[in-house]
């Protein structure tokens, strides 16, 4: 029989359907899963495609079914079940076969994994893939990581699958080991971040101007027309339109407001916070996640400060509407500034390279926070490749000068109603300290002088390392 061009393990929801999409974009796929069960099922569903699919029951005849050099995704629960997944598998394999992790693998994890498979002959990448269950179906974006050689081995598959803008496909390699799980992790740093934003201009519409969710969905359906323009945008007008068919409410009102999380946008702000690099916007998404699940506590403390009538300080109206547009536009620029600056510092601390303009591109399709302003991200820093931050690219500073007044208005006006606008609030205050070139840390330089006798230097370049501060401060 025709050996299958590529295998993968794992066959739940988006394992499933990225083995379909491989299937009906041409290419014959060994699948294999833990539960035969499953596999059963998975054939059962897959319609004509299953020609294309070789069902395998024992992890020997998977091996057995694809031509070497084997690429064999892993696509299954994130952490030491890859780990085991890889013990299992490993004995039977051969030289220069690949194993991919296209699961949302903490990037330290695999370049660990990378270690374990040095000298053995196999290979490994890891695989960023993003776009939930339609786009592993329909075409995800896909970012790679590993050597030339074993993207060279998968690139027509890879390629093939992922989704596309203007035709292009929203697929590449982006560096040696971790880069394509580090760039993903970065992703959905933004993503938490873009959530969070779009959160809060929900949150002034509804307790700052006693919108109705169907209303709010009107101005988000609307917003999706303009330069917001974006997958996110589509969703959130969409789910606060939908009604509850139990009782008939808007199912933004019966939704409980506690959101979870599993972990991808934490590491961001780790990884931010470990190479110095301000993400803020980020870190305030990821803390307020946290603070949405303290339910219990927040209903306590609403009971002891009182839920303060709130009095919007911005008349409604189509200025304020606007205003709302330019504020939550300008405060995304800053998140996606900040995101990729922490991959410019890990392109640099890692020896990566990463291609700032590529991962711009491949994320303009096919992922969550897929919209036209990736596009804007592209054409910028392919004009200035060397710019040190996006809103320092011409283009981009031409937009934040437009739209940061709209942004200090608008957390003007929550702050002064009482109402939590963290993200937007942190990415404004980056920005006002990011365009300060004379800030405020002359005062911590002389706090640790003063201190500790850290010393410090001075604007005049005299060389004078600790202050005249007198007796009690610690001087060497
Ligand atoms: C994607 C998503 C997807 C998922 C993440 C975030 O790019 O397709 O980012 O990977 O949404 O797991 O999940 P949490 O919000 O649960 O952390």
């Amino acid at each position: 029989m025709e050996q299958a061009e590529i295998g993968l393990i794992g066959l739940g929801v988006m394992g499933g359907n990225l083995a379909l999409n491989i299937a009906e974009k041409g290419h014959r796929i060994a699948v294999f899963n833990r539960t035969v069960e499953k596999t059963h099922e998975f054939m059962a569903s897959a319609g004509a495609l299953a020609e294309r699919i070789v069902p395998c029951e024992t992890i020997e005849d998977f091996v057995a079914a694809i031509r070497p050099p084997r690429p064999i995704i892993i696509m299954i629960k994130a952490g030491e079940p890859v780990d085991q997944q890889m013990t299992a598998l490993m004995p039977h394999l051969s030289a220069g076969d690949i194993m991919i992790d296209a699961g949302n693998a903490n990037f330290r994890d695999t370049r660990a994994r990378f270690e374990r498979v040095s000298g053995t002959g196999l290979t490994f990448i890891g695989m960023g893939v993003s776009g939930g269950e339609e786009g592993a179906r329909h075409g995800p974006s896909i970012m790679v990581g590993g050597t030339p050689e074993s993207y060279a081995r998968v690139e027509k598959v890879l390629t093939s699958i992922a989704a596309r803008f203007d035709n292009e496909p929203c697929c590449a390699w982006l560096g040696t080991d971790g880069a394509g799980h580090f760039v993903k992790t970065i992703h959905n740093g933004i993503e938490y971040a873009d959530m969070q934003m779009i959160a809060e201009i929900y949150g002034i519409l509804r307790d700052g101007l006693g919108k109705s969710a169907p209303e709010i969905a009107r101005i988000f359906q609307a917003w999706n027309k303009g330069r917001l323009n974006s997958y996110l945008i589509e969703i959130t007008g969409t789910v606060l339109a939908a009604h509850d068919p139990l009782t008939g409410k808007p199912m933004a009102d019966i939704i409980l407001d506690k959101a979870g999380q599993k972990g991808t946008g934490k590491w961001s702000v780790i990884e931010a916070q470990n190479m110095g690099v301000p993400a803020t916007a980020i870190e305030a998404a990821v803390a307020a996640r946290s603070l949405s699940s303290q339910k219990a506590e927040r209903e306590l403390a609403e009971a002891l400060f009182g839920a303060e009538p709130v009095s919007f300080p911005m008349a409604d109206g189509p200025a304020l509407n606007k205003d709302l547009e330019l504020a939550l536009f300008a405060a995304k620029i800053g998140a996606y500034a900040q995101g990729f600056a922490v991959m410019a510092e890990a392109s640099r601390e890692f020896n990566w390279s990463l291609p700032m303009p590529a991962i711009a591109r491949i994320w303009r399709a096919g992922c969550i926070i897929r919209s036209q302003f990736l596009d804007e991200i592209t054409s910028a820093f392919t004009a200035a490749p060397d710019a040190a931050n996006l809103i320092l690219t011409p283009a981009f500073a031409e937009m934040v000068k437009e739209t940061l007044p709209s942004l200090r208005r608008v957390v003007s006006a929550a702050t002064a109603a009482g109402l939590p606008v963290p993200a937007l609030a942190s990415a404004l205050t980056w920005f006002e300290g990011y365009r300060r070139a004379r800030g405020t840390a002359n005062v911590i330089q002389a706090q640790r002088d003063f201190f500790g006798a850290h010393g410090f230097e001075r604007v005049d370049g005299v060389d004078r390392p600790h202050g005249p501060w007198g007796s009690g401060a610690s001087q060497q």
